[in-house]
């Protein structure tokens, strides 16, 4: 009896060593990764921690995977890292969120572990988004832009050219929808349910009309709003069920054939041309429209590292988001899961580019990206306009009314959070 307890504290003692990394080697220290589900085969990023263990005696590296959606994992770590007790060590976060998850004290400084030279070597973008009060906060994973993705092989029958512009877009999807006469086949399909996908279309949209969703000219902003909705109700060249896609859904629709032309981020590329694709070979991307007189504007996305404040591994995990950045892992995610680098001299890497030439496209598109604000707040003001937007693509709202509501939460919002920033200060 004695004896089974004995064993039964010993056990109890040495699980408590390997969970707290207070063993006497790394041998016992676990790190809980937390990350969104990436797209492609889940074994490219294992393999890549299993290799990261092997190179650390004992530490062992557990992932742990959240939904896709960027709101959904918004929710999740805001919920758990308020409070300063994370139950992970390392996060995947979005490139909106660096801004209020450092602001917040949630997350630490992580210059210690990259050299203001080091981080030379990024993606501008991406670096920016990720400094906040002059110190970095989040290590850049991978990079995002939107772009346009079109049937070449429907385009080439038709004799028809990409659209540059947003009206010719919806012209050539009427012409080839009508001479195709394919009820199975739709226009153009985006994301258009209410999350931050619909954020980074809509400026999309308004931006390539020399305005903004917040602020700039009035008029060009109601009418970009109201072309999204003019797909769905007036040109018919985009289904009703946009009002409830995301990335995938419309990746999906598009992947079996169903679309002449997506709205998507650069992932969709490797996806769309694998073996067994029903569209591999007859897919084309091309920069998104734009509306006569300005530039397309691709929203830039895409993910970073982070580490929370009460991870009590701070130095492996800091050799972690090291290893995951590094250029031979970056390379082998861009190569086996078409996850675009955050390193500038791998988009001149003629070995890589050989691998993936679609990144020699895809560079000037991703430095002309624009970033949503650069503030704590922006998830704050996106998710109050979110449901305005989303009365438009839905016909419940006009533009105009929308526009004004939308105008006006956003001073709200920035009013109130300037004036508790005052407040904060005195
Ligand atoms: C992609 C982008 C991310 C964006 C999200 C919206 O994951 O990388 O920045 O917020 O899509 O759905």
């Amino acid at each position: 009896m004695i004896t089974g307890v004995f064993l039964l504290l010993w056990t109890a003692v040495t699980i408590g060593c390997m969970q707290s990394g207070e063993g006497t080697d790394r041998a016992q220290t676990v790190v809980v990764f937390k990350h969104g589900k990436l797209s492609g085969d889940g074994r490219v990023l294992s393999d890549l921690l299993r290799d990261f263990e092997r190179d650390h005696q004992g530490v062992i590296i557990r992932e742990e995977l959240l939904p896709a959606d960027s709101d959904r994992q918004h929710q999740y770590y805001a919920m758990n890292l308020d409070g300063g007790k994370a139950p992970f060590d390392l996060l995947g976060i979005d490139t909106i969120w660096a801004q209020e998850f450092a602001k917040a004290g949630w997350i630490a400084p992580l210059d210690g572990f990259m050299t203001p030279a080091e981080q030379e070597e990024f993606l501008p973008g991406p670096i920016e988004a990720a400094t906040f009060s002059g110190r970095l906060y989040a290590v850049p994973w991978y990079v995002d832009a939107g772009v346009l993705y079109y049937r070449r092989d429907l385009l080439d029958r038709h004799g028809l050219e990409p659209p540059r512009t947003w009206l010719e877009l919806a012209h050539i999807a009427k012409a080839v929808l009508e001479a195709e006469q394919n009820s199975a086949l739709t226009g153009f399909v985006w994301q258009g349910k209410q999350y931050e996908g619909l954020m980074c279309v809509t400026l999309e949209v308004l931006r390539s009309n020399g305005t903004d969703l917040w602020s700039g000219d009035r008029d060009r902003a109601v009418y970009g709003l109201r072309f999204l909705r003019e797909t769905i109700a007036t040109h018919r060249i985009t289904p009703l069920s946009t009002s409830m896609a995301d990335e995938e859904s419309t990746r999906w629709m598009f992947g079996e054939g169903r679309a002449l032309f997506m709205r998507n981020w650069p992932y969709a590329w490797s996806l769309l041309q694998r073996e067994g694709s029903p569209v591999r070979g007859k897919v084309g991307v091309v920069p998104l429209p734009a509306f006569p007189g300005f530039a397309s504007a691709p929203v830039l996305g895409g993910w970073m590292l982070a580490m929370p404040n009460s991870s009590t591994h701070q130095e492996v995990v800091g050799e972690l988001i090291r290893f995951l950045t590094s250029s031979d892992a970056q390379r082998k995610v861009a190569v086996e899961l078409g996850y675009n680098p955050v390193r500038r001299a791998l988009y001149a890497d003629e070995s890589l580019l050989e691998l993936r030439p679609f990144l020699k496209d895809l560079y000037p598109i991703l430095l002309a990206a624009r970033p949503r604000p650069v503030t704590p707040y922006y998830l704050l003001i996106s998710q109050a306009v979110q449901p305005e937007i989303s009365a438009v693509v839905v016909g419940r709202k006009s533009p105009d009314e929308a526009l004004d509501a939308i105008r006006r939460r956003a001073d709200q919002i920035m009013g109130e959070q300037i004036s508790t920033a005052e407040l904060d200060r005195s």
